[in-house]
């Protein structure tokens, strides 16, 4: 079993701890030579990128293991008020606490991807709409200018980003609906057309519920994913690089 990058993260932070205090100790003996504390993260941080190499973690995570315990001994030196790291953990949890348990970090769609959307839609009749992991509520809140007779509707999980997409929403006097809730506890037959952008980790899951709830007739849209074991019906490619494409079935 391959454990989620987070726990890994976390495991490969202690060793390298463990293995660094360990060096520490040994260097006096075996070398002669004593290291500073600023000496004791460096050499942290170089076996904790080493271990995540190892590990074959995504490339971007080398950094972060390898500047997290300096960059804890900097702030540890720059005089910033608690409240205001407290102000930090609250935010990013709004954002990503749940990230941890669904693998899907909020990224957001841009406009070229929501054209794409926009021109999966009928124009002559009305149909419901939901985004799967809404965000912050952008690619809606632009569709819903575009299709006044569709009805759209947003599910989101992170509460942070929910509460500034329903904001959004009540700011610009939008219909579109926000729901605070995993969708994975919706039912999906109720909509003429479902988008999702969220991860490799999320599809397997998420196209067993298209496949046992969406109604004949409607449209599945993947942003960057592909999902299940068909073909999409059709492909829309927005950039050269194979995750700018957006896949679509009709069910
Ligand atoms: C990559 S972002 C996409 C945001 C938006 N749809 C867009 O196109 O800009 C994915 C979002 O899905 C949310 N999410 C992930 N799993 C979810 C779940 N099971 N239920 C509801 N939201 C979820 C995440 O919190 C994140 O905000």
């Amino acid at each position: 079993m391959r454990l989620p990058v987070a726990l890994q993260s976390l495991f490969i932070q202690i060793a390298a701890l463990a293995l660094a205090a360990l060096t520490v100790r040994l260097l006096p003996a075996l070398a002669g030579y004593q290291p500073t504390l600023w000496q004791f993260a460096f050499i942290q941080g170089a076996l904790a990128g080493g271990l995540s190499l190892l590990w074959r973690q995504p490339r971007w995570w080398l950094p972060l293991h390898a500047g997290f315990l300096p960059a804890a001994l900097v702030a540890l030196h720059v005089d910033i008020a608690a409240w205001v790291y407290l102000l930090g953990f609250v935010l990013l949890g709004g954002f990503f606490w749940t990230t941890f348990r669904t693998r899907v970090p909020l990224y957001l769609s841009d406009r070229k991807a929501w054209d794409a959307v926009a021109a999966q839609l009928p124009s002559d009749r009305p149909f419901r709409f939901i985004d799967l992991g809404s965000g912050l509520g952008g690619l809606l809140l632009d569709l819903e200018k575009r299709f006044p007779q569709g009805e759209f509707t947003g599910v989101e999980l992170a509460p942070a980003s929910w509460a500034i997409s329903r904001l959004r929403a009540a700011l610009s006097g939008s219909r579109v609906r926000f729901l605070r809730q995993d969708y994975a506890a919706l039912d999906l037959s109720g909509y003429d057309a479902v988008f999702a952008f969220l991860s490799p980790a999320a599809m397997p899951a998420l196209w067993q519920q298209v496949c046992a709830q969406m109604r004949p007739g409607s449209s599945f849209m993947s942003l960057s994913f592909a999902a299940g074991d068909r073909a999409p019906d059709a492909v829309v490619t927005l950039a050269p690089h194979p995750r700018h494409r957006l896949y679509v079935w009709w069910t």
